[in-house]
């Protein structure tokens, strides 16, 4: 039997993260410059049931039985058991690597649980819809992170632009012209539990001006979406710095992020902010196409530890 393999791109939140969890809107696009790679061979001289799951990039080499019940990989494969009605797995070993930086708000974890379900899913004879891909994948973002939005699970498993609300029907985002977007890497890892933990502290504390900053950045989340549905997206760079200020504002910037924030910005960039949880990870810079190569160099040179260019091509809505 020959090895099956699923890949899932990484993402990038382009408007509202944090706000997202407090039920605002936000938008989120695949970022296929990286990807997490699920294989699943087949061990046929194993005993029936012995799974071996294997992570190099994370130290991990065990069998199912092994991995605690809450470990994501076990959550992603129990998910992908009970959706098929299977009760029993033939003898395997799947592997996982991924491209994707760990604890760096480009989704790591969803894409790697997506991966994983949708290889083990077809190994098995029976390929998952995305729809049902998105059902496990947050399963174990909630085992992870405790009160995610979703939004990163259904940007990967849908793999096209969104325009995401909680507990609200997928809505896929048209993208009338491509963008060009820089993406700096802080080299700084921040797990996004801790950052979205506390959030929630300093809402709790204060909720009327952080309900206030929600709410401004859903404005701006609201008009991107018409930017880059109607306008092609020419308003868009001051939008996203303004994002980046609020933020600053609720506590999920760090001098780092500003810096490159600022390099981007210095060098000619449309608009820049953090993206993601925040506390590092990565920023993305709105550049026009004659200034990609002057604004790569001043995010180098500003201490980012690598680049990377994305050229969102066009996405009209989808058939239905
Ligand atoms: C993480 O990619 C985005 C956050 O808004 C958390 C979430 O939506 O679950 C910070």
């Amino acid at each position: 039997m020959p090895a099956i393999s699923a890949t899932a791109p990484g993402k990038l939140i382009l408007f509202g993260e944090h706000a997202v969890v407090y039920n605002h809107p936000a938008i989120a696009i695949p970022f296929n410059g990286v990807h997490a790679k699920a294989t699943v061979f087949a061990t046929p001289i194993a005993p029936t049931g012995r799974v071996r799951i294997e992570a190099q990039a994370i130290g991990l080499d065990q069998t199912l039985d092994q991995l605690a019940a809450d470990h994501p990989f076990a959550i992603a494969i129990h998910g992908v058991m009970k959706t098929l009605g299977i009760h029993w797995l033939p003898a395997c070993h799947i592997r996982i690597t991924s491209s994707i930086p760990i604890a760096a708000g480009m989704g790591s974890s969803a894409a790697v649980s997506i991966a994983l379900s949708r290889a083990l899913a077809t190994f098995l004879g029976h390929p998952l819809e995305d729809s049902a891909v998105n059902v496990i994948a947050f399963q174990v973002e909630q085992q992870s992170h405790g009160t995610p939005s979703g939004v990163d699970n259904t940007v990967i498993s849908f793999g096209r632009p969104v325009y995401f609300v909680r507990n609200q029907p997928i809505e896929f985002l048209m993208i009338r012209e491509p963008l060009d977007l820089l993406v700096a890497d802080s080299g700084i890892a921040a797990a996004t539990g801790p950052m979205v933990a506390g959030v929630l502290q300093r809402f709790q504390a204060d909720p009327e001006t952080y309900g206030t900053y929600f709410d401004q950045i859903a404005n701006l989340v609201k008009q991107a979406r018409t930017d880059l549905e109607s306008s092609a997206g020419v308003h868009l760079g001051p939008l996203m710095t303004e994002n980046h200020s609020l933020l600053q504002k609720i506590g999920v910037s760090t001098p780092e992020l500003d810096r490159l924030v600022e390099a981007a910005l210095d060098a000619g960039a449309l608009g820049a902010k953090l993206t993601g949880g925040g506390g590092g990870g990565n920023i993305i810079a709105l550049v026009a196409n004659n200034q990609i190569e002057k604004a790569t160099q001043a995010l180098l040179a500003a201490g980012a530890h690598r680049t990377w260019l994305l050229n969102l091509p066009r996405y009209k809505e989808p058939a239905s």
